[in-house]
Parts: C-alpha cells; structure tokens; sequence
C-alpha cells in the first residue's frame, strides 16, 4: 500500500499518520462497520471516478442494516471523496470509505456509539499479473461456507462479513490457489472471496442471483448492462460445484480486480483454459466504460479534475 497525504475523519482533512482510532473501538471488537472500495480512473476529459453515486448509495445502504445514523449526507460524502483524491494529487486511485460504530461502550450493542466515517485514498497499482489476465487464475472451491442470508445482511458490504473472506482467501492462497469460491448452506456457488462470478456456455452469460448470498456488486452490475447493451443473453441461475467445471469460459468481477478470467477450478481446466472470447469482450467493453468511451454510460463517472 502507497502512503498518501491525507485522510478524512469526520468532516476533517488529516495527515496520513495521524488518521488512528483507539483500541478501544467498537467496531474493532465487534465488526460493526460497513465500507466501500472505488476506483478512479484516467480519461480524456481528466480523473473521474467510477459510479460514486452507486457506491455511496450501497454504503447508506449497508449502515442501514446496522442501524448506522451517518452525521453526513449522501452529497457531503460524495464532496469529501472528490476532495481527498484532490488533496492527495492523485490520478488512478483506489478509494476507501469506512463508516464505523467508535469508542464509547464496550458492548455487543454498538448504539451507544457515534458512528465515524473516514475516507482514504492511495495510489493504484495493478494487483493481478499479466499472465493471469491471458491464462486465467486458479481458484478452488473453499471448505468455508459462505456466511447464509440468514447470518448476516449479505447486501450490506459488512466489515464482519470479511472475516468469512478472509478465512476462504487464506485457504485458497496457502492451498497454492489465487482465490477461493465459495457455496452457500444449499451447494450453490455465491462468489469469490471478494468478486462476484460469471459463466458462459453456449453465447449465454450466467451468474448466481443476489438471493444467494452474493454482494450485488457494482462491477456486476456493470457487466449486466454491458450484457444488455450488446445483445449476450444473461441468466440469473443457482449452479452447482460441479457444474462449475463445464462451462465454457468463467470469470470474476470487482471493484479492484476488474474483470478477471478464470482458468482452472478445483485443477479443473475451464473451457480452452485462458481468457475466452466473451470475456474478452466484456473486458473491452468494460475497460470502454471506465475510460469514458462509451457515450450511453458517461453518467457513472463523476470528473474531479
Ligand atoms: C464479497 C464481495 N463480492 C463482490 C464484490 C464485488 O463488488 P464491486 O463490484 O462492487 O466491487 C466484492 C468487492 O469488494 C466483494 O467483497
């Protein structure tokens, strides 16, 4: 991670170093927060950042479930995220928002809290190799069980769903795998550790619906209207961990990840084994987007310089 300038608390611009909480937090006991990452990209018209407005709708969204009485409104947050990418001088960034029960009482009840929100930013740097994008990253099926509808609010991109995340990633990672998928309590594949996943058999794009679990994540979302916008029909349907291994191309979507293609499952080869021709497509389509080429969807970047 690259140290940047400063960071925004609550209404304050502050230097890097200084943005701490005490131990004392709830939030770090109890998981009581709820965050959002975002990107910034380069485009011919300057830094934009891609559907703010959609991040920070889900975050209002997310603290709902939590009860969270955010002391900013939605146009305030979205003000604050402009300005820390322009005190920061930064152009291709990754931005995060965090809103969290603070320091107070130490309890499993976190309303006696305030609850603080605090936005970073810091350079981008690619995380996925150059390889990976053409041959595809190996992912197994993780032994954790994604955390049920019923457990937590999985439409709220919680701090404590993370920790079921975190489990599967580290499984997948020590397992010699690049990222791990994960079922919900029927069998059916939810996602990634921290991307959504899609399918393809036969021209038709396939991906779980958000009943399962899954995050409705904005970069899926994204690929749907891409989908949409270029006629590939697009099915919302349970799979299988078996099924998994027949399809003829699969790749995952996020915020930081992109479009990313998957080539081998549980050492399983998918389709050909690298990058398919829908993915790549969508991937065109995508990276079009987010550098403001695609006329029709200029209203999701939102330029600050
Ligand atoms: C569990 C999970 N699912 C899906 C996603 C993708 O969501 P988005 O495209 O909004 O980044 C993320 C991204 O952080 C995630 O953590």
């Amino acid at each position: 991670m690259i140290e940047s300038d400063k960071i925004w608390i609550d209404g304050n611009l502050i230097d890097y170093a200084e943005a701490k909480v005490h131990v004392l937090t709830h939030g770090l006991h109890y998981g009581t927060g709820v965050f959002e990452g975002i990107r910034s990209y380069k485009t011919a018209e300057g830094i934009t950042i891609f559907r703010l407005d959609d991040h920070i709708r889900r975050l209002f969204n997310s603290g709902k479930a939590y009860f969270m009485k955010f002391e900013y409104s939605f146009d305030e947050l979205k003000k604050a995220t402009v300005k820390v990418v322009r005190a920061n001088r930064l152009d291709e960034c990754y931005i995060r928002i965090i809103a969290f029960y603070g320091y107070g009482k130490l309890g499993v009840n976190p309303l006696p809290n305030k609850v603080s929100i605090a936005i970073s930013a810091w350079k981008w740097t690619e995380h996925i190799k150059k390889e990976d994008m053409e041959q595809g990253i190996h992912i197994m099926v993780s032994s954790w069980e994604k955390v049920g509808i019923r457990s937590m609010p999985t439409h709220a991109k919680g701090v404590a769903n993370y920790a079921n995340s975190a489990l599967a990633r580290m499984e997948a990672l020590k397992s010699g795998f690049d990222e791990a998928i994960m079922l919900n309590s029927n069998g059916f594949v939810v996602e990634a550790s921290a991307e959504n996943i899609f399918f393809v058999k036969g021209g038709i794009l396939y991906t779980p619906p958000i009943s399962t679990g899954a995050l409705e994540g904005i970069t899926r979302d994204t690929v749907i209207e891409i989908a949409k916008q270029h006629g590939i029909n697009i099915c919302y349907d349970n799979i299988s961990r078996d099924e998994l291994y027949y399809f003829d191309e699969i790749f995952l979507t996020g915020t930081a990840s992109e479009i990313v293609p998957v080539g081998f499952i549980d050492h399983r080869v998918i389709g050909d084994g690298g990058i398919g021709p829908i993915t790549r497509e969508i991937q065109q389509h995508f990276e079009n987007i987010v550098r403001g080429k695609n006329h029709e969807k200029r209203n999701w970047l939102t330029i600050i310089q």
